[in-house]
């Protein structure tokens, strides 16, 4: 079983031509709503992708509105147990997607901040159950850690997106065995904790002495890289067309963490991560961008001639 702990969001999607510059004000081509957050987007990739029913449990708080609703509606239609609705609005994400598919996101938190340390304990006996860990950052910070240093002592494999990186502490990296930032994250990571970026390379080195065992640096369409104690492995990226890179991230921790549950090594974990996230990116949204099993391994076999 795969746990996932943190975030639910509606996410309030405005299409614009360009990023909004401080003091403008433009029109949006377009108003949409799409289940979101960074927890859900892993939980929901997993049920999507997974080969085995019941496959997973997900920790998160959702709100008493009719947004909290409609993420229930669709955990129950997904078979994801876990969830806890609250007395308080749903977490809300504002996301700007340009024309090129780029995004900009404000989070609200609303029944996110509900995902206490507690209720973490409260679940401990049915997270366990799970052999792999999900995590990010958008539900308080001592919630993320304590989950991590449970899973680490129980010797389940716990993987972090570093996802937002506000609040993030230290202690956390020696109970990590996959870090996986996106390129703006590794770097303000570094720069965090250490002073200055050098290299991803150079990353790896000083969070290993914090404890960390693995990083994945997810850099979009120039690819993916892959460090440990006695590997670097580089994985060219699939060329897609974008359309909103939303939510690519989590498509792709949720695939990686599919594939190494059904035991393939780290290089063919990675490209199967890589092509749900390329996929993704090609349609509009968060969840409703998952790609299904079917359509990963399509891909993968078409594509992996070509790269
Ligand atoms: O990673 C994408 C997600 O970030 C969105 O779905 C939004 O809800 C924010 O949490």
């Amino acid at each position: 079983m795969i746990a996932v702990v943190g975030s639910s969001n509606m996410d309030v999607v405005l299409t614009v031509e360009r990023f909004t510059l401080p003091g403008e004000t433009q029109k949006a081509t377009k108003l949409e709503f799409f289940p979101g957050g960074k927890g859900s987007n892993q939980a929901m990739t997993v049920a999507k992708l997974s080969n085995i029913d019941s496959e997973i449990y997900f920790l998160t708080c959702i709100g008493n509105d009719s947004y909290g609703k409609i993420l229930k509606e669709q955990y129950d239609n997904s078979n994801i147990n876990g969830y806890k609705i609250v007395n308080d609005s749903n977490g809300l994400a504002f996301i700007e997607v340009t024309e090129k598919g780029e995004n900009r996101i404000i989070i609200y938190s609303g029944a996110n901040n509900y995902l206490t340390e507690n209720l973490v304990k409260e679940h401990a006996g049915k997270l366990l159950k799970a052999d792999y860990l999900l995590l990010q950052n958008e539900i308080p910070f001592e919630s993320t850690l304590y989950s991590a240093k449970l899973f680490f002592e129980h010797g389940k494999t716990v993987i972090f997106d570093p996802a937002p990186v506000k609040g993030i502490k230290k202690e956390i990296f020696q109970f990590i065995d996959f870090l996986t930032p996106n390129e703006e994250e590794i770097k303000l990571l570094t720069e965090k904790f250490f002073g200055n970026f050098v290299s991803y390379e150079d990353s790896y080195n000083k969070f290993k002495k914090l404890g960390l065992k693995k990083l994945i640096v997810k850099l979009g369409e120039k690819g993916v890289l892959y460090f440990d104690e006695n590997t670097t492995i580089e994985i060219p990226a699939f060329r897609v067309q974008a359309i909103d890179t939303t939510a690519a991230g989590d498509v792709f921790n949720g695939a990686f963490s599919v594939a190494l549950h059904e035991n393939f090594d780290i290089e063919f974990s990675l490209n199967f991560a890589s092509a749900a996230a390329a996929l993704s990116v090609t349609k509009k949204g968060a969840q409703s961008s998952i790609p299904s099993r079917s359509d990963v391994e399509k891909f993968l076999n078409i594509n992996n001639e070509y790269k």
